[in-house]
Parts: C-alpha cells; structure tokens; sequence
C-alpha cells in the first residue's frame, strides 16, 4: 500500500505528477492478467466465468478461501469447487438446479449464503447461468484473493505470478519502492521516464507490504513470515524479522520518529494481530489482535501519535501507540476496506474499499461523508493541502 502520510515539506504542484508516474507504474507492474487456460475459454464462458469468480471472491472466499474454511468448502481453484465440503459436492457442472451452492443464495434458503447479505436475482442468475455452462474457471478475477491467499510453502514462484502487490513512495517523492513478486524494485523519479535502479531479492515468496522510514533511510518489505529491513541509498539488508511473526505480512509502516515499526500479520479469516517492532534491534516490542480478518493497510498518524489500520473484516481502527489500547473505530464500509489516508491537519481520515466507496471521516467525531467511486481504492494519497485525495485503483 501507498504511505499515504501527508507530507510537511510536499508541494502541491508536483503530487499529481507523481501520482500519474505511480498509475503508469502500477500498469507497467501488472502481471498478465489471463492465464492459458483461461485464453482457451470461449467469449462467453469468459466473460461469465469472470462474472461470478469475481462474486465469489468479492462475497465467499473470505469464508471459504483460507487455510481453515468454512464447512471443509474451499472455494479457490476449480478442482476444490468441484470436491465440495464436509456434506458432500455443492456443485454439479451444466446443471445449476441440482447445485446446494445455487440454493444456499436464495433469500428463504435454510443455509443461507453469504450469511450477512443477500445476492441480487442478477447476480443469482449469473451464477446459475455459470453453474449451467460447466463452471468455467477464470483465475484472474480471484486475483486479490489469490495473493493473499497463495500456498504458504516457501517454493520458488511461478514465473506468470510477479504481482505488484505493495508500493510506497519515500518521503522526499524522488524514489518509489514496489513489489513485483518476490522482487523489490526501486525507481527513480527524478528523471523522465523514471529509471529502475534497484531490483532487489531477499523474499522467497510475493512481497506483500512496503515503508519507508520518514527520513527516507530505511526501507522495510514484508512477507511470508518476514520482514527485511533494508539501508537506504546503499540497500544493504540491515536486519531480517523471521520470528515471533505467522503468516503474511500484508502491511507495515514506521513511527514518524523511526523508533518503531508496525507490522499486520495472519491467515485470511484468522483473527490478524498487529505488531510493534523496536527499531534499535527490531526485536518485538508489543503485539495484539485487531481485526477479525487480514489486515490491508497501517497508517502512523503523527500528529496525535496515533495509528490507523483497515481490513478485510469491513473495519477500520484507531490504536493508541503508547499504552497499545483501541481508541475508537469507523464503521461503514459494506466491503473489504484497503487503503486510507490521513490529512497533514490530523483531522480527517479517507478510507477507501472494494465497495467501491471513498468515505473521509472526521476523526474526532466519527461522522462520515461519502464519494462513490467506480473500482476498488487500492491505493489513496493526499494529493495537496486542500484535502484532495488521488486514487488508484
Ligand atoms: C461469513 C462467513 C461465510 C461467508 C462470507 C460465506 N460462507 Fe458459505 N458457509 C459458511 C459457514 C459457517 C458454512 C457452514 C454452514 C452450516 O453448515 O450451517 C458455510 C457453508 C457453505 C456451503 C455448504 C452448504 C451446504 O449445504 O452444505 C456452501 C455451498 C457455501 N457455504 C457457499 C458459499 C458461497 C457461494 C458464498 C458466497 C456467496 C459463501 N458461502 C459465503 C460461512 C460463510
């Protein structure tokens, strides 16, 4: 996730510069979107296979993705669809009125699916027409899931799976850091067009979360299980965090004054703890459970000194650095939330999510005001001090 920290010294000429070099780099970062199996699909089987993976990872995979699932049913690859749960197959291919799963989404159904929601009859009839025409499998619209999701087994990635999971622009706005894989390239965007001159390898697996110490001196990049802190303009990795951590880590960021580095970690649909590492060691200073579910950006507010984080569970929270206690949180979001930004005032939070919705909330008083916006906030930066916001998505 961006940093999205307002910056004292920004001026407001050059963000929006940057923030087009960020969108034309997120599209030079995407991996290929379609895998071979999926260029063998017909049009139609195409677009409908789309249509509904996208309503499962969107409404189910939250349940029935991770490495514990829901009723044994795993809702990931076509081949765990097909074998079904703990009661036995839910899906028959080419025949949608024999399929437990067609039923669970009916309004009056006993196993009602999603628990907490209720699918359009469009949306029902897209996924009966996809059960109907073979549950044609299209992998890349489960992609935001696949990420957080892949096999926890630290083999080599394949070589199509090169996601840009995480970026983060230094401070200063010269250098911006992303992940593509398991590769941690760095940019230099002082010249035009920006020059890549670092690609820098010390994950295994995809790295899922990038910060930047507020000096623009130390780069941190998470993991599975990892975290590699990283010397900046040198790049020497000055300390490695493998213990005391689990899982992916899908967020980090540095206190403003470098003491202190937070991390998010978990399994998705696991309870995701948030931990604070003591930068002179990086040995663990403190560490609870925050949300119900993984966590998808951290953010260090300094002018209170506080620190936000938002998640797949719908919520977004407001901790307290010192004593590591709640102070509140802003509930709204019908959706995974995935990126938030804080105004340079301290005043006003944005959050955005896959509801498709851009909401600034004031923070003291919790009230909300909203911005529809057309994909999912993926990434949000103040864009100047008038309280604008840049979104990619
Ligand atoms: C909040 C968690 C959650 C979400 C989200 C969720 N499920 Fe489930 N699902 C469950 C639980 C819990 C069970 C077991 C329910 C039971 O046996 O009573 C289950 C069971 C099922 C079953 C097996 C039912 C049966 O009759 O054996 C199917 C099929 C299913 N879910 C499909 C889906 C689909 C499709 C979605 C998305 C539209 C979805 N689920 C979303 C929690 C969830």
């Amino acid at each position: 996730m961006v940093d999205g920290r307002m910056l004292p010294n920004e001026s407001s000429g050059s963000r929006p510069l940057t923030c087009w070099v960020v969108l034309c780099l997120l599209a030079l970062l995407s991996p290929p979107d379609r895998t071979s199996a999926e260029e063998a699909l017909s049009p139609e089987a195409s677009i409908l296979g789309g249509e509904a993976l996208t309503l499962i990872r969107d409404n189910c995979i939250s349940c029935h993705g991770g490495r514990k699932t829901k009723s044994g049913l795993k809702l990931t690859t076509r081949e765990d669809l097909l074998k079904g749960g703990d009661e036995g197959r839910v899906v028959a291919p080419g025949k949608a009125d024999e399929s437990r799963l067609l039923a669970n989404l009916h309004p009056d159904a006993e196993v009602h699916m999603p628990p907490k929601g209720q699918f359009t009859p469009e949306q029902i009839a897209t996924i009966r027409d996809w059960i109907n025409l073979g549950v044609p499998w299209v992998e890349s619209a489960l992609k935001i899931e696949s990420a957080f999701l892949a096999s926890p087994s630290l083999s080599a990635l394949p070589e199509s799976y090169r996601p840009a999971l995480a970026l983060a622009l230094s401070p200063d706005e010269t250098k911006l850091a992303a992940s593509h894989g398991n590769a941690l390239l760095i940019y230099d965007l002082t010249t035009t067009p920006p020059l890549l001159t670092h690609t820098l390898v010390s994950h295994a697996d995809a790295i899922q979360s990038i910060a930047w110490s507020k000096n623009g001196k130390i780069l941190a990049s998470g993991g599975f299980a990892r975290i590699v802190i990283r010397h900046i303009p040198a790049t020497n990795v000055i300390a490695e965090i493998t213990e005391n951590i689990e899982g992916r880590v899908t967020a980090l960021t540095f206190s403003d004054d470098g003491h202190q580095l937070f991390s998010s970690s978990g399994f998705v649909t696991q309870p995701a703890r948030i931990k604070v590492w003591d930068t002179s060691n990086y040995t663990l200073a403190a560490g609870w459970d925050a949300h119900e579910d993984v966590i998808t950006a951290l953010l260090f507010d300094a002018v209170k000194g506080q620190l936000f984080s938002t998640s797949i569970d719908r919520m977004v929270k407001c901790w307290n650095v010192k004593s590591f206690e709640f102070i509140s949180k802003f509930e709204g979001h019908t959706d995974y939330v995935l990126a938030l930004a804080v105004n340079a005032k301290g005043e006003l939070l944005a959050t955005g999510g896959s509801d498709n919705q851009l909401k600034i909330w004031d923070i003291a008083t919790g009230e909300q005001n909203l911005l529809a916006i057309e994909g999912d906030a993926l990434h949000l930066a103040p864009v100047n001090r008038a309280n604008k916001i840049g979104i990619t998505d």
